[in-house]
């Protein structure tokens, strides 16, 4: 990780403190975890939610047989040119995690294996984590896998519990990692998997959520 990382990324959190929520990038070995065990056939894609300096993009791009079948959603503007010159192949939106399924539906992926999330949960308001959680619902298909990383200091605060029940109402239970000491500061990742058996339709709970989720059977393999 380039010192020059280091010095924008800290520049963007004195600017944005909540949007921005780390003082440095995670360190390598958070972004080794984040990807553990992930593969990816032709025509299956991979969302990144918040980039940010593209730490975690960086362990992805070997993972891809196929770089169209990516995509990076950060709200940041200055993130986004850099990563975009960084990864050329890649594609980045500078958008909402809110919007991910309509970000996805527009880039032409249809079957998405895994959302791999940087974003500050403990730092959002309780409208827009409900907003991004409805927006995976109707984007992640039986099968697909959600990765986030959580800072121990507050894994127990009240936006952070409240984010893992969210998920936990549409996805099931979540599995923890080992902490990762060596990152500012210590974290573990949190992951969630849909279940096969079970469609996006049939899955959803009611929740206040009245936008329809997309079916399963809509998905057709797009970026191969
Ligand atoms: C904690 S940083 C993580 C950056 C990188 N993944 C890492 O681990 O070093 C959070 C990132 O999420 C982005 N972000 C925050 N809220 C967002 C939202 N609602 N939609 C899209 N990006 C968001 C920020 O701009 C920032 O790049």
């Amino acid at each position: 990780m380039a010192l020059s990382d280091q010095f924008l990324f800290f520049k963007r959190f004195m600017q944005h403190p909540l949007q921005v929520a780390a003082l440095v990038p995670s360190s390598r070995g958070l972004a080794r975890l984040m990807v553990e065990g992930l593969t990816f056939e032709p025509g299956e894609g991979v969302v990144e939610l918040g980039p940010g300096t593209g730490v975690f993009t960086e362990r992805l791009v070997p993972l891809l047989p196929d770089p169209s079948c990516y995509i990076g959603i950060d709200r940041d503007p200055v993130f986004v040119p850099l990563l975009r010159k960084r990864y050329p192949q890649l594609n980045f939106v500078q958008g909402m995690a809110e919007e991910v399924d309509r970000h996805v539906r527009e880039a032409g992926i249809r079957r998405i294996k895994a959302v791999v999330s940087g974003l500050p949960w403990a730092s959002m308001p309780e409208q827009m984590q409900r907003d991004i959680v409805g927006s995976l619902n109707r984007l992640m298909q039986p099968g697909s896998e959600f990765r986030t990383f959580q800072y121990l200091h507050i894994y127990k605060y009240r936006t952070s519990t409240r984010f893992r029940a969210m998920m936990s109402e549409w996805f099931g239970p979540y599995r923890v990692s080992r902490a990762i000491w060596f990152n500012v500061l210590p974290a573990v990742v949190v992951s969630w998997r849909r279940a096969e058996e079970t469609s996006a339709v049939t899955a959803a709970p009611t929740t206040d959520d009245s936008s329809p989720p997309a079916s399963a059977t809509e998905a057709q393999p797009q970026c191969e």
